[in-house]
């Protein structure tokens, strides 16, 4: 049975209360119940961190390496600065997929560059909740095809 990881970092435990008119109404528990319900349904196990602290979040990325076969990770504001997070990413060799609720691309030019997006198999941004959702729909079935 596939097993992903869900990665979420500072901030992203407020959603729902956190300027809801960029990051929108759903809570995270919300999103990450939304999240283990479509594993089931497609015979994978979810399991949802969240952390505050970038080596946490390091932390989390090794731990992954043998436990699960795929990640889903939004940064949050390390996206735009961690080269930690990155090179964990990278070290663990697993696919990945980023995931942001905003669009980066229309937010200040800092948020516009990720410096982890390159070790990921792909990035989704700017359809708040959903994304989560595509991404554990990609990661499934291009695990299903076999590739790492
Ligand atoms: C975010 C975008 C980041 O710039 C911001 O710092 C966040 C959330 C998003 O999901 O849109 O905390 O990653």
């Amino acid at each position: 049975m596939p097993v992903i990881w869900v990665l979420n970092g500072p901030n992203l435990n407020l959603l729902g209360t956190r300027q809801p008119e960029l990051y929108g109404a759903m809570t995270l528990g919300e999103i990450e119940a939304q999240l283990c319900a479509d594993g089931r349904a497609r015979d994978a196990e979810v399991r949802c961190f969240q952390s505050n602290h970038e080596g946490v979040i390091v932390d989390r990325i090794q731990e992954a390496h043998g436990r699960a076969h795929g990640l889903i990770i939004n940064p949050a504001a390390y996206t735009h600065t961690s080269l930690v997070i990155a090179d964990a990413l990278a070290a663990v060799d697993l696919p990945a997929i980023e995931v942001h609720l905003t669009n980066l691309f229309r937010r200040e030019p800092e948020r516009q560059r990720s410096r982890s997006a390159a070790a990921c198999l792909g990035v989704i941004c700017g359809l708040g909740g959903q994304g989560y959702r595509l991404a554990l729909a990609a990661l499934l079935d291009h695990l299903k095809e076999g590739k790492r």
